[in-house]
């Protein structure tokens, strides 16, 4: 789901007029390059730093996954049927997926021809899709997945087998792993999961469950859906043996906690807590913008947590209040309001990370302040300083800085514009981009709008400069 889609249209078609060229007079393709190749969708969605991640030439508005997964053996059989809409003529295009091998694809029900090369799966229909047609794509595939491990400091993520299910995290571009897609946060889509798992095999998707699990012939099916649009990297099938704790939040939005065996201890206080922060954030950042809310705990020792929309996941550890009130904190800023480039990091992680800092002051530990101060006191020296959080590197995206820094530079807004201006603001945000896509860019105008000030010199030393803002 992409919004400015018309604009940006118009905005191509006048810079064609402005340029002379007659939009119905192409240019001839270039050596060894036939007509058709011109029609054909990128391989990237356009984000230079992640330059195959996400495609081009279509907007998806719904994943369709049905998956049938079993630990023993570590198989995956997954039918992926994608809802999209062309933003051009397409001869042919892409979706991203590793591994795995796909039998079938059908564009429209009919059958397409495809071919694979790296993480890109290009699928040619029977005949070209018109620019702006709605066309579904059903892509049948099967084998183990692998999780992503490459060396840019993100660890292992994707679709994560355990000894007894899946671990599924998938920030930044993992969810090429389990299924076929546009795995680039620009492309927001709603999702529907049927996952089918061995009876005693729980199954956690996005979102709430449609109808209760059906089992036969030893098989469970689990039917989630996420009816607000979501990110490819928050989407998770993390399969395993849990113990469960339903029920609802003191505003009344339905709450689910879900616990590995090992982490039963950590079970009620993941549920009380994850109810009680959620509601907070709402009487700070705005109405909680999804249908439910909730966490899981499993036996995967990640070395992370991921705000998975709905279920934050806790890969290995008991979580604290301080990791929830980040995680719950990204279902607005991240994946409410969702970035465009992974350049604007900080305003997924400054923003969680200044949460930590606004849950701290609103128990009554430690001031945002305190924390403020203690951290302007390291040296110059200190690496975060040589990192500007405002462009986060695609060779070390979740650096420290993105996340630290990140939250200092809101409370240094936060003393420049004051507090009624500084939280009128941050409701605002979250008000004015609800399920959309943002930029740095619109935040720091904003800002401005509301406090009335200039502040380019405040966000280019905090965000944009390599060394400690004076
Ligand atoms: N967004 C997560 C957090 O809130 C971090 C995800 C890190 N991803 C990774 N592949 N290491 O902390
Ligand atoms: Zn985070």
């Amino acid at each position: 789901m992409r919004v400015n889609r018309r604009g940006v249209a118009m905005l191509a078609t006048l810079i064609s007029v402005l340029a002379c060229s007659p939009a119905d007079e192409p240019t001839p393709p270039a050596a060894g390059q036939s007509a058709a190749d011109r029609r054909a969708g990128a391989p990237g969605i356009g984000d230079p730093d992640f330059p195959r991640d996400g495609n081009g030439g279509y907007d998806v508005s719904h994943y369709d996954l049905v998956v049938d997964y079993t630990p023993a053996t570590k198989r995956l059989d997954g039918v992926a049927t994608i809802s999209a809409s062309a933003t051009q003529e397409l001869s042919s295009f892409n979706l991203d997926l590793t591994g795995l091998d796909v039998r079938e694809v059908a564009v429209n029900d009919a059958p397409a021809t495809f071919t694979r090369k790296g993480e890109e799966l290009t699928v040619r229909p029977a005949r070209a899709i018109a620019d702006e047609a709605p066309f579904t794509v059903k892509v049948t595939y099967t084998g183990q997945p692998k999780p992503a491990s490459d060396n840019a400091n993100l660890g292992t993520y994707g679709f994560i087998p355990t000894p007894d299910g899946a671990f599924v995290a998938s920030e930044p571009n993992g969810s090429k792993t389990w299924f076929p897609g546009n795995d680039h946060p620009a492309d927001k889509a709603t999702f529907d999961f049927t996952i089918t798992v061995p009876a005693g095999v729980t199954a956690l998707a996005n979102g709430e469950m449609t109808g209760q699990p059906t089992t036969s012939g030893g098989k469970t099916t689990y039917r989630w859906r996420e009816r607000h649009p979501m990110a490819t990297y928050l989407a998770t099938a993390t399969l395993g043996k849990f113990d469960l704790r339903q029920g609802s939040t003191a505003a009344g939005i339905p709450n689910l906690a879900a616990a590995d065996p090992r982490f039963k201890s950590s079970l009620d206080s993941l549920h009380t807590l994850s109810g009680q922060i959620t509601d907070y954030w709402a009487t700070v950042f705005g109405p909680y913008p999804f249908s439910s809310t909730g966490g899981v705990v499993d036996d995967y020792s990640a070395g992370y947590a991921l705000e998975n929309q709905t279920k934050p996941l806790y890969g290995g550890f008991q979580p604290d209040e301080t990791i929830i009130a980040h995680e719950l904190a990204h279902q607005w800023f991240g994946n409410s309001l969702t970035i465009r480039r992974w350049k604007d990091l900080w305003l997924n992680e400054g923003f969680a990370t200044y949460a930590e800092w606004l849950w701290a002051e609103h128990k009554g530990t430690k001031t945002a302040e305190a924390t403020f101060k203690e951290l302007q006191s390291r040296p110059a020296t200190d690496p975060m300083w040589k990192y500007p959080p405002g462009r986060a590197r695609p060779d070390d995206l979740f650096n420290q800085s993105v996340y630290t820094r990140g939250g200092m530079t809101l409370h240094a807004l936060r003393r420049a514009i004051g507090d009624p201006a500084f939280f009128t603001l941050l409701k605002t945000w979250t008000a004015e981009h609800r399920y959309g896509h943002v930029t740095t860019g619109q935040f720091v105008a904003l800002a401005e709008r509301l406090s009335g000030k200039n502040l380019d010199a405040l966000f280019d030393a905090w965000l944009l400069q390599p060394r400690k803002p004076s």
